[in-house]
Order: structure tokens, then sequence, then C-alpha cells
């Protein structure tokens, strides 16, 4: 009779498991779909991360990380796919387990694809310039030559607050005046007053602001004897040069970049801001010390200071396939459409954020155009930069020109000489008064006024 129940019982069993076991897998289907409804945005042209705020600025992206696929015979994707696969959770444990925090998996995808027959030939396409980048491109331990004695930049000795600004300019051996004007006019260093007043004082409120210029090594040949000489001598009078011993090209700038935020990481602890910019910008100091000071006072403000970078946005840009341009990158090299990006003339990020991109840089390959490498990285941290009007990489529209409160209006301006640099700020100081109330302008280049 037991026996007999048992036998019972097991025939049920079976007869049900497979029954209960199709229908949990049937629950479980439903609430993916169901779940990836919600995830992925109705008009399933961009990916849309759960949790996080994203609009339809962004450039399109693959759907899942799945679906990665790679793009043709593209030797970036390529490299990028191969290391994302060493760093994803899911195809690769064991790399989580090790923690990896260098660069070790950028190398090793560097010579998987490189070693393959086929990397070989995707190499041999490439022109030119472009190999010359990706025979380097795996490099990144490159010595500092000079830098500022002991200090994240120039700044005044005695600062009694936390630093508001640290000033990071691209420079090169040759372009001294243009160092010499930012010196002298929009990036003095020490305390620096904003636009605003205290209220009840009536005192200047301002922020400790530092300078540092970001230097690579001339061609020998064109030097004429004694540059290198001088600049020891410049470094050692202003404290604000930091020069590594690469050469400096138009597609190594992207090392300025990855280096700076490595050195960035290491020396300058509590820096609020970074305006990263080239040595041909303008910035309007005043209202960009007042503007940051602003940004500080918003609610929650550690948390937005993590993804904090502002600056002129340019969306769904896509590569110059035009060979005689300096921008010029072939299909061979990078294929699709460049991430979200600020323009590289100037920039302004946090500091945490700055760490941040320093920790990202390690998974993400070099890529010859610098603005488009920091979206790069920024898309891989989930985050969008903040475009604002006042920020000007393109210049104005001509028939601006003539309003005599122009430059009051706006946070930055590219690309002015050194030259004009120094009379532009001797025109604000001249019409300070007279434009002192100007507002920040709302709208981009030649829309409005
Ligand atoms: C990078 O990290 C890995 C794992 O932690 C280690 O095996 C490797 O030696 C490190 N490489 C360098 C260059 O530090
Ligand atoms: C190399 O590429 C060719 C065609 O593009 C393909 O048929 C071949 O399988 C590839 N070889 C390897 C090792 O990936
Ligand atoms: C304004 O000045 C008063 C008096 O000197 C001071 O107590 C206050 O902290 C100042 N406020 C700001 C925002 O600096
Ligand atoms: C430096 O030399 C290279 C070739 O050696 C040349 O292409 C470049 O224009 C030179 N730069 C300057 C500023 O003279
Ligand atoms: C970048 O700098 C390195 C080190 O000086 C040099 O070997 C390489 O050719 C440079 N890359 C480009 C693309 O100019
Ligand atoms: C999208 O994001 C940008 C940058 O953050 C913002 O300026 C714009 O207003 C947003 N658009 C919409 C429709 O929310």
């Amino acid at each position: 009779m037991a026996v007999c129940h048992c036998n019972w019982y097991g025939v049920v069993i079976c007869l049900c498991s497979p029954c209960i076991c199709l229908l949990l897998l049937l629950l479980f289907t439903y609430t993916c779909l169901m779940l990836s409804k919600n995830v992925t945005n109705p008009k399933g042209a961009h990916f849309v991360a759960p949790g996080t705020f994203r609009n339809d600025s962004f450039a399109p992206m693959p759907k899942s990380f799945w679906a990665l696929s790679l793009q043709g015979n593209s030797l970036w994707n390529h490299l990028q796919l191969v290391t994302e696969r060493h760093h994803n959770p899911i195809l690769a444990p064991h790399n989580r387990k090790m923690r990896f925090d260098n660069e070790s998996l950028l190398w090793q995808g560097f010579s998987e694809v490189t070693h393959l027959e086929n990397g070989t030939s995707k190499f041999d396409m490439q022109p030119q310039p472009i190999k010359d980048f990706v025979s380097h491109m795996h490099q990144r331990d490159y010595p500092i030559l000079l830098q500022p004695d002991g200090m994240c930049g120039a700044g005044a000795k005695n600062e009694k607050k936390r630093p508001l600004l640290l000033i990071a300019i691209k420079s090169s051996e040759l372009n001294l005046r243009n160092r010499q004007a930012i010196r002298r006019t929009w990036g003095q260093v020490g305390w620096v007053a904003g636009h605003s007043r205290n209220k009840s004082s009536g005192e200047e409120i301002g922020g400790y602001v530092r300078r540092v210029f970001l230097l690579g090594r001339e061609n020998r040949e064109n030097l004429s004897a004694g540059v290198s000489e001088f600049l020891q001598t410049e470094s050692e009078l202003y404290g604000d040069i930091l020069q590594w011993d690469f050469k400096d090209t138009f597609f190594n700038l992207t090392l300025k970049d990855v280096l700076f935020w490595s050195w960035f990481s290491n020396v300058c602890g509590s820096i609020q801001f970074v305006l990263k910019g080239d040595d041909d910008v303008f910035v309007n100091s005043m209202k960009m010390i007042t503007y940051l000071q602003d940004q500080l006072k918003k609610p929650q403000v550690h948390e937005t200071m993590k993804d904090f970078m502002v600056g002129q946005v340019i969306s769904e840009a896509a590569p110059i396939r035009a060979r005689n341009s300096k921008y010029f990158i072939p299909e061979s090299f990078y294929k699709g459409l460049y991430p979200l990006y600020a323009g590289g003339g100037g920039v302004v990020y946090s500091g945490l954020l700055t760490r941040r991109l320093h920790l990202m840089s390690k998974r993400v390959h070099l890529f010859p155009i610098d603005d488009v490498y920091v979206g790069m990285c920024m898309v891989r941290l989930n985050i969008s930069p903040i475009n604002h009007p006042a920020f000007l990489t393109f210049d104005f529209a001509a028939k601006e020109e003539k309003d005599p409160c122009l430059y009051h209006s706006i946070l930055l301006v590219h690309k002015r000489s050194p030259q004009e640099i120094v009379n532009l700020w001797a025109d604000m100081k001249k019409t300070q008064t007279q434009c002192w109330d100007v507002p920040l302008r709302k709208t981009g280049p030649g829309q409005g006024t």
C-alpha cells in the first residue's frame, strides 16, 4: 500500500514539475519583456538606462551591450569592443574579481587585435597620420619633464579657502605669447573677484584660482637653440608649466587630457572646478567665478558635482571623411557617429568628475580627436555634458560684433590671438560699469541678441 502511494506521488511529481518549470519560465519571460518595455524609449532610437535622465539630444547608442556589433572593419571600434568584453562582468567575471584598475586590459585588447591576421590588414589600410597614431596609441606612460613645484598649478601661497578653479590650458613650447597674454589678463591666479557683491557688507565675492599650462615636446629641429632652456626659466618664474615627454602633435592632444587627469588625481586634492581650454581662448573670468559659485549653491551639490560638465555641446556629429582635413578620420578607423561632446576650445568640469574621467580613461582606447575622446569617456560614465549658450567655441555671428556689451554676456569665446586677448581685457575693464547688469546669454550664437 505504502509503496503504491509513493509511486502515485512520483508520477504526479514527474508530470507536474515540467509544467511548473514551464510556467515559471513564461512568468520570467513576461517580466523581462515588461521591464525592457519600460527601459527602452518608445521611439526605439536611443538606449535609455533605467533610473537616469536622458533626452533626445543624445546621439544614438547601441540598444544594449550584447547588441554591440563589430562595425565593419573599423579598427578603433574593434579594439574598444574587445576591451569592453574584457571588462564585461558577465562575459569576463574573472577580470572583475581581479579588479583591474590599471591599463593592462587595454593593452591586452590591443595586442589581441593587432596580432590577428585581419588586425594587421586593418592597420595597413590606414592612411599615414592614422598609422602614426595607432603605432603609439597603447602608450601612455610618458615621463613628466617640468611641473609646478609640489603644487597643483600656480596660485596664492596662503589660500584661506578651498580653491574654486584650476585653469588648465593646452599650449605648446612655441606659444609663449599666448601664455603671457593669458597670465596678464583673464588667467590671473590667487584670489579673483567674481561679479557679485555681498549684500550686507558690499564686498566682492570671489574665489581662489590656480593655473597650469599643458605641454608636450616640440620637434627639436624646429626649435632655435635656447627655447627649451627658456621654458625651464619660464617654469621657475611662473610655476605653471606641466610638460610631458611626448611629441606635441595634433593627434597627441588626447594624451594631454588623459595625463592631466592622472596628474590632477594625484596632486590636486580639493579643487572644485577645472577649466580646460586652448591657449587662444578668452574667458570672462568675473562672470565665470560667479557662475561656478552659483552651481555650488544648488541643492544636493555633492551628487550633481559628480557629473558636472558644461560647455558648448555638440550632438550627433559625424566624423569628417574629407582626406585633406586636419580632422580626417577614415571609416576604416572609426565607424558611427561621435557621442555627445563638449567643444574642446573651452569646457568646465568638476574636480570630482576629473577623477572619474581618470579612472574611465583606463578602459577607453585613445582617439585622435581630443574632445571626442572626452565624450567617449562621458558616455561610458553615463553622463551628458550640459550645454550653455554663453560658451562660444565657434565664435559669434559676425553681425553681433558691434554691441559694446557683447563680451559681458558670455563666459568664454574661442578663438582670439594674444593681442586680441590683451585688447579685449582692457575693453572689458572700460565698459564694466556701463555693462554691469548685462545678463549671460540664453540663446546660441546669432539667435536673439
Ligand atoms: C595591472 O593589474 C593586474 C591585476 O591587478 C596585474 O596583474 C598587473 O600586473 C598590473 N599591471 C601593471 C602594469 O601594473
Ligand atoms: C578575415 O577576414 C576575412 C574577410 O574579411 C574572413 O573571411 C576571415 O574569416 C577573417 N579571418 C579571421 C581570422 O578572422
Ligand atoms: C557678507 O558679509 C557679512 C558681514 O561681513 C558676512 O557675515 C557674511 O558671511 C557675508 N556673506 C557672504 C555670502 O559672503
Ligand atoms: C616643425 O617641423 C615639422 C617637420 O619637421 C613641420 O611640419 C612643422 O610645420 C614645423 N613647425 C613649425 C612651427 O615650424
Ligand atoms: C605622439 O608622441 C609620441 C612620443 O613622442 C610619438 O612617438 C608619436 O609619434 C606621437 N604621435 C603622433 C600621432 O604624432
Ligand atoms: C535635453 O538636454 C539638454 C542638455 O542637458 C537640455 O538643454 C535640453 O533642454 C533637454 N531637452 C529636453 C526636451 O528636455
